[in-house]
């Protein structure tokens, strides 16, 4: 089972998918946790020259087929064999994230960006995606925070020093994702204890679990 998470800058989804992996493994099941862009040692790598916001200079198109470079290389050498092998592979964001941000909020299209995605994955598309829904504001304020350290940079790295407006356009359009992807696509709104949503996670992951089971 493939299992995502998306959302905004600051949304909560590294913790949450965190604590879902450690939930799956106590009940004795294989988990494998992993990050877009990363994810390998190939990924890493694109992912430090992706948001080191010294390259302030880096094109639109460039940055879109760096995200799906790491892509490729992250369900080739990952995904793929771990899906392959049985494992719960829970991937904190993956090919939706392109459809937003590069999409969308850059403006490239939906179209080239289907199509790119789909080179990347081939077959492998989530069957499950979490998609996580907090205030523009709060959030980006929390993403800056906690990578500022890392980047040295009050305004966090590349992709968090974009403004307010582009980080809205991505905030919404997860949102519209979610509508419209209703089959797999869970909205999970930060208003609640982290203890209450982790908790709608679980019981979401075990139904879906048993639905592929059955
Ligand atoms: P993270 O903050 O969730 O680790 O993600 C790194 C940044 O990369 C975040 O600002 C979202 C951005 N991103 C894209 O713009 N397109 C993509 O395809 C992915 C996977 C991430």
């Amino acid at each position: 089972m493939f299992i995502t998470f998306e959302g905004p800058e600051g949304s909560g989804k590294t913790t949450h998918a965190q604590l879902l992996k450690e939930f799956l493994k106590t009940r004795g099941l294989a988990v494998d946790l992993t990050r877009e862009p990363g994810g390998t040692p190939i990924g890493e790598n694109i992912r430090e020259i992706l948001l080191d916001p010294s390259h302030s200079q880096m094109n639109d198109k460039t940055e879109l087929l760096l995200y799906e470079a790491a892509r490729a290389q992250h369900v080739a050498e990952r995904i793929e064999p771990a899906l392959a092998a049985g494992k719960i592979v829970i991937c904190d964001r993956f090919a939706d994230a392109t459809t937003v941000y590069q999409g969308v909020a850059r403006g490239l299209g939906l179209g080239i960006v289907k199509k790119l995605n789909s080179f990347a994955t081939g077959k492998i598309s989530p069957d499950l995606t979490f998609i996580m829904d907090i205030s523009t504001e709060e959030g980006l304020k929390k993403a800056r925070d906690s990578s500022q350290a890392k980047w040295n940079q009050e305004s966090g790295d590349r992709i968090e020093q974009e403004n307010n407006s582009f980080h809205e356009k991505v905030r919404k359009n997860y949102r519209k994702l979610a509508a419209d992807n209703p089959d797999r696509c869970f909205l999970l709104e930060l208003t609640k204890p982290i203890e209450t949503i982790q908790a709608e996670i679980q019981t979401i992951t075990l139904q879906e679990l048993k639905k592929i089971e059955d």
